[in-house]
């Protein structure tokens, strides 16, 4: 053999081996052989670099150099993108890209940084369809790429346990197939872009006042049927990459070190393959954590900046005094790594780019008219037609639409329109997004005269008001994180309402909450439309509901209780005072939330969970519920009653005819919602199988699901209190482990 021959043939051998060995960049591999591949090939230190994350630049440069040595200090000041969340330094050597993680669920927030705000969370739920959440994902995902971010902390799935919780907005209603099925569509929107996203905050961070000291006490039955059967939900439906644990202690270990809920639930029972990271702040050790389920130590100390930074350094020093196995350090990086591999992270880099901020404002504005919730509409006040005069009263409708406060806070394009409203720092600055309710009203009704009166001064609004036709008044209530709410409104909101409303008969009312309010003045008012936090183009949309453009079809995702002595908790423990006091809260509501609850308390609530009208009517019919082999079908038609085309939602529930004998914890259960887009006149069927776990019980002595056999109510309708058709079906006794197949 020629020499060169034999040269080429070496070469090429060496180059077979160098791909065998980067075995992690064969894209014909599946993410897990890719993501151990890469492992295999680490050093201890490089292993070390991804369970890492840091945040604060400040912070890390306190940090003596041997906790954080200069070469990372200066890759995170070189590639930390200024006001984002987090940065995962890459290991370039093996080709591995750094972790670019930003916030939150309704767009990208980073510093000052314009971008596209979706609405809340709380209000795509009420859109009742998981497409909308989904084109929201997509959507927010392509903002983030172009950003240069590869990790999103979307998905907040709590359940509106709380009903004052600061965060509700962030999160997707109180039931847990809605929450599921909801925040699983915007996780599979982000992911589908190649952006990993979390889901969060896990777990039973309901309220927020002392979060990062409240300890809940809550049986294991109640949170896996309630908050967990949420997570389980989003976990099965969208695979996030990632999971972020909560500040909170649950039954007296920290949500971070919980082995409970991270290595026991998480990884063992639902067979989590991707990574738990703290939320920021929440790491309270370095062995414990690591040895219970936490994979990735957000960047910056515990216990809001004055505890321990927890560093590469403390996990070496742990490892040689034998406190955490290599084998827990391989895992880790596994976690880490399997979801830039299984997402397309990997293989698609994130490159900064243009944004389409024209198409992508588009997408929030669908998201906000699928989602505003019409709760009361009498003598159909509502669409205004043919109106000559409106006045439009309070709220900053002249400027724009309130967004919820806190880390998912996004600096709209166009910039706050209201700035320097109080609190301007954390939780704040309070954003207004850009798109005026006047204006866009002045647009839809070119003919009639819209003028506009701040509400400060109640008898110029009610001067205004008397003079016009109609009447919008614009009602706010700031949310965010880090603090609880009350439900009555702030200021002198309700007295303007009333006044308003004692002036004008046409009196409308337009909501922009973070969740459910108390309304004394609803009897005095026809028509109030829920627009929660509507997002970017909020004011269009809102403008394009009042007029008729676009027919409402949100639903609610909670329950609008009747009173504060409705609520399951007469106090927040440690509401309102400074953070930092050890709390306690048992949550012996258990797995009995939003309108189990009332259902269970026989309480009316001011407006059900499921409500919301349209300006045609449905009808539901032909309902139909089967069982084979124990697994429940249900399914029927949605016919369009009214003279207009529209979308309506069919709820499905479903309640034992023995609640006792059951063991269930409410005497009824959402177990399917499907929305149909019909014309006036036109009709359409759907059918869903039942998730088992929805009828069943957790049972913790064998780590099981149970259905008791007896007959169960399979009820139809269109709102948790309109449910006027049913089905009686026989569910036979069933028993399955509560652990996933791989
Ligand atoms: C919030 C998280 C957020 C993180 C990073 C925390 O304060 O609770 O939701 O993702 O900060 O900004």
């Amino acid at each position: 053999m020629k020499q060169t021959t034999v040269a080429v043939l070496l070469a090429c051998a060496a180059m077979g081996a160098q791909a065998q060995d980067r075995a992690w960049l064969d894209k014909s591999k599946s993410a897990d052989e890719r993501a151990r591949a890469a492992v295999a090939a680490m050093t201890l230190d490089e292993k070390l670099l991804l369970i890492v994350s840091y945040t604060d630049k400040k912070d890390l440069a306190k940090q003596p150099d041997d906790i954080v040595p200069p070469a990372i200090k200066a890759d995170v000041a070189a590639h930390h993108i200024e006001g984002s969340a987090g940065y995962v330094p890459g290991i370039a050597r093996l080709g591995i890209p750094p972790q670019w993680q930003t916030d939150a669920s309704i767009g990208v927030r980073v510093g000052g940084m314009e971008r596209t705000a979706l609405p809340s969370s709380l209000a795509t739920a009420a859109s009742f369809d998981p497409a909308v959440s989904e084109a929201g994902g997509r959507m927010i995902a392509d903002e983030a790429r172009a950003s240069g971010f590869n990790t999103f902390l979307a998905g907040g799935a709590n359940l509106a346990r709380e009903p004052r919780n600061g965060r509700n907005f962030e999160y997707v209603g109180e039931d847990p197939l809605l929450a599921g099925r909801m925040a699983a569509g915007l996780i599979n929107g982000i992911q589908a872009r190649h952006v990993v996203s979390t889901m969060k905050h896990f777990a039973v961070n309901d309220h927020e006042s002392q979060r990062t000291t409240v300890d809940v006490t809550i049986s294991p039955e109640a949170m896996r049927q309630s908050d967990l059967l949420a997570f389980e939900f989003v976990d099965e439906l969208s695979k996030p990459g990632s999971v972020m644990c909560s500040y909170n202690l649950v039954n007296g270990r920290w949500a971070c070190e919980n082995e409970y809920l991270l290595n026991k639930t998480l990884k063992q029972d639902w067979k989590f393959k991707g990574y738990v990271m703290a939320d920021w702040g929440a790491v309270h050790s370095t062995a414990d954590a690591a040895n219970y389920g936490l994979d990735q130590f957000t960047g910056y100390p515990c216990c809001n900046h004055h505890g321990p930074f927890y560093s590469a350094k403390n996990f070496k020093e742990a490892m040689n005094k034998g406190e955490v196995s290599m084998r827990r350090l391989d895992d880790m990086a596994q976690r880490i790594l399997w979801p830039l591999f299984q997402t397309g992270v990997f293989d698609d880099p994130a490159k900064p780019g243009k944004i389409d901020f024209a198409a992508h404002a588009n997408v929030a504005q669908r998201a906000a008219e699928e989602s505003m919730v019409l709760l009361k509409n009498e003598g159909n006040l509502l669409p205004l037609a043919n109106v000559k005069s409106v006045a439009v009263i309070g709220g900053h409708a002249d400027k724009g639409v309130l967004a919820g406060g806190g880390s998912s806070g996004v600096t709209p394009v166009g910039g706050n329109a209201v700035p320097n409203l109080e609190p301007t720092k954390w939780p704040g600055p309070v954003i207004y997004m850009p798109s005026a309710p006047l204006a866009a009203l002045k647009a839809e009704l070119p003919k009639a005269k819209v003028a506009y009166a701040s509400g400060k001064d109640i008898d110029a609004a009610v001067a205004l008001a008397k003079q016009s036709e109609v009447a919008v008044v614009f009602v706010t209530q700031w949310m965010g994180e880090g603090f609880d709410g009350k439900l009555e409104l702030d200021g002198n909101q309700d007295a303007l309402v009333a006044a308003v409303a004692r002036a004008n008969p046409k009196t409308i009312v337009v909501v922009e909450s973070g969740g459910a309010i108390l309304m004394p003045w609803l009897p005095q008012v026809p028509a109030v439309l829920e627009a929660f936090y509507p997002g970017i183009r909020g004011g269009q949309a809102i403008a394009r509901i009042l007029t008729g453009k676009v027919n409402p079809s949100g639903h609610l995702p909670i329950s609008f209780p009747a009173s504060n002595a409705q609520l399951a908790h007469a106090e927040i423990p440690g509401f309102g005072k400074p953070d930092g006091i050890p709390v306690h809260i048992t949550y012996h509501e258990g797995a009995a939330i939003g309108y189990k609850w009332y259902d269970a308390k026989g309480y009316k609530p001011l407006f059900a969970f499921g409500h919301g009208l349209s300006y045609t009517n449905f009808a539901v019919a032909e309902p139909k519920a089967n069982v084979a082999n124990g697994a429940l079908t249900v399914g029927a038609a949605l016919r369009n009653t009214g003279k207009l085309a529209g979308k309506g939602v069919v709820q499905v529930y479903v309640a034992p005819a023995d609640l006792k004998a059951s063991g269930w914890e409410a005497p009824k259960r959402l177990v399917a919602f499907h929305k149909l887009d019909l014309q006036a006149g036109g009709a359409n069927t759907f059918t869903q199988a039942v998730d088992p776990r929805l009828l069943a019980t957790y049972e913790v002595a064998d780590n099981s699901w149970r259905v008791r056999a007896g007959t169960y109510r399979v009820l139809f309708g269109q709102a948790a209190d309109d449910l006027p058709m049913s089905v009686d079906v026989t569910l036979p006794d069933m028993v399955w482990s509560a652990v996933h197949k791989e």
